[in-house]
């Protein structure tokens, strides 16, 4: 008998095909819209294996329930939203999508750090809302990025990648992390210090770093407090990393000068969310991977690491 796959989001065709040869496969059909919960715990109960997104949350109570579950295969490098130590209890495999998405989200995250610190979203604004009426030596002035500070929290991968493109800028490099990179010391220049040292002389902190019990809030208003007022905060990895109300608070107290983000602490955030108020803020809805390239790449890697499993070998990018 073939085992039985769940796709938490409708994926191409083309990433399915490799799968309908091995397994009956069944899709949430829709793509913009999550599985409902009671869907996702039926599925998780009853399937072999799950291609799970980073909006569904598997908790240790639905992975109780499972019955002949081997594998979840997350289409994220981020796993987060699975109780890993829970699955590995009951020996569920649980796969990721490193390596795939680095470049992309390194490209973004360093465009949401020049977008900020040069006001590109507010000159833009500016133009198309017709306010654009004379040129003036200080209008829209930002501040420079070549030859600044860098301080990356979260020297992994994307972190490298990050750093490889702050060369480029002739900018100093710190980093903190929870062991050396040599790598990034010997071929970036990187240096590594404290955290607090980081906030303290970084122009521009960029948290690369995941989510875990013990990086959660990790920036708050202390952090925050330690930062230059004239430093930039950029983050692209997970919003629960970051004590938003704290951020907010040192936005609105000049404490300082503004910040990129990419991820929320309850996402999908609204209109309404407080940091949209702030004009030193640019906002994006966790796109740090989103090219059309790059999803591609994470969804086949996802579909391959369950096929790796359902035969019975080592998957790809297990966590
Ligand atoms: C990830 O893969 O964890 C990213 O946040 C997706 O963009």
């Amino acid at each position: 008998m073939k085992p039985n796959l769940f796709i938490t989001r409708k994926l191409p065709e083309k990433v399915l095909q490799p799968l309908k040869d091995i397994a009956v496969i069944e899709m949430w059909p829709k793509e913009e819209e999550p599985v409902p919960n009671e869907l996702l715990e039926e599925k998780v109960k009853t399937c072999d294996g799950i291609l799970t997104m980073l909006t569904d949350t598997i908790d240790e109570k639905m992975l109780n329930d499972a019955s002949k579950l081997k594998v979840i295969a997350n289409m994220a490098v981020g796993y987060d939203n699975i109780d890993i130590s829970a699955a590995k209890h009951k020996n569920i495999i649980v796969t990721n999508t490193p390596d795939v998405l680095t470049n992309s989200t390194a490209d973004l995250t360093f465009g949401l750090l020049m977008a900020v610190s040069r006001r590109m979203l507010e000159a833009s604004d500016m133009l198309r809302e017709g306010k654009w009426n004379n040129w003036s030596p200080f209008q829209m002035a930002g501040t420079d990025i070549y030859g600044k500070t860098i301080g990356i929290v979260g020297m992994g991968r994307i972190g490298k990648a990050v750093a490889k493109r702050a060369t480029g800028f002739d900018m100093k490099i710190l980093y903190h992390n929870r062991s050396r990179n040599q790598d990034a010391e010997n071929k970036l220049d990187a240096s590594y210090c404290s955290f607090d040292e980081l906030l303290e002389r970084s122009d521009f902190v960029v948290c690369l770093t995941p989510l875990t019990e013990q990086t959660k809030d990790m920036f708050n208003k202390t952090a925050f407090k330690k930062m230059k007022p004239s430093a930039f905060f950029i983050n692209t990895s997970r919003g629960g990393v970051v004590d938003e109300r704290a951020l907010k608070e040192a936005l609105d107290q000049g404490e300082i000068a503004g910040a990129g983000l990419d991820v929320y602490k309850n996402e999908p955030i609204g209109k309404e969310h407080p940091l949209l108020r702030s004009s030193r803020v640019v906002a994006l809805p966790h796109i740090g991977s989103a090219s059309y390239e790059t999803r591609m790449k994470m969804a086949e890697l996802a579909r391959d690491n369950i096929i790796k499993v359902i035969n019975g070998q080592s998957p790809i990018t297990p966590v």
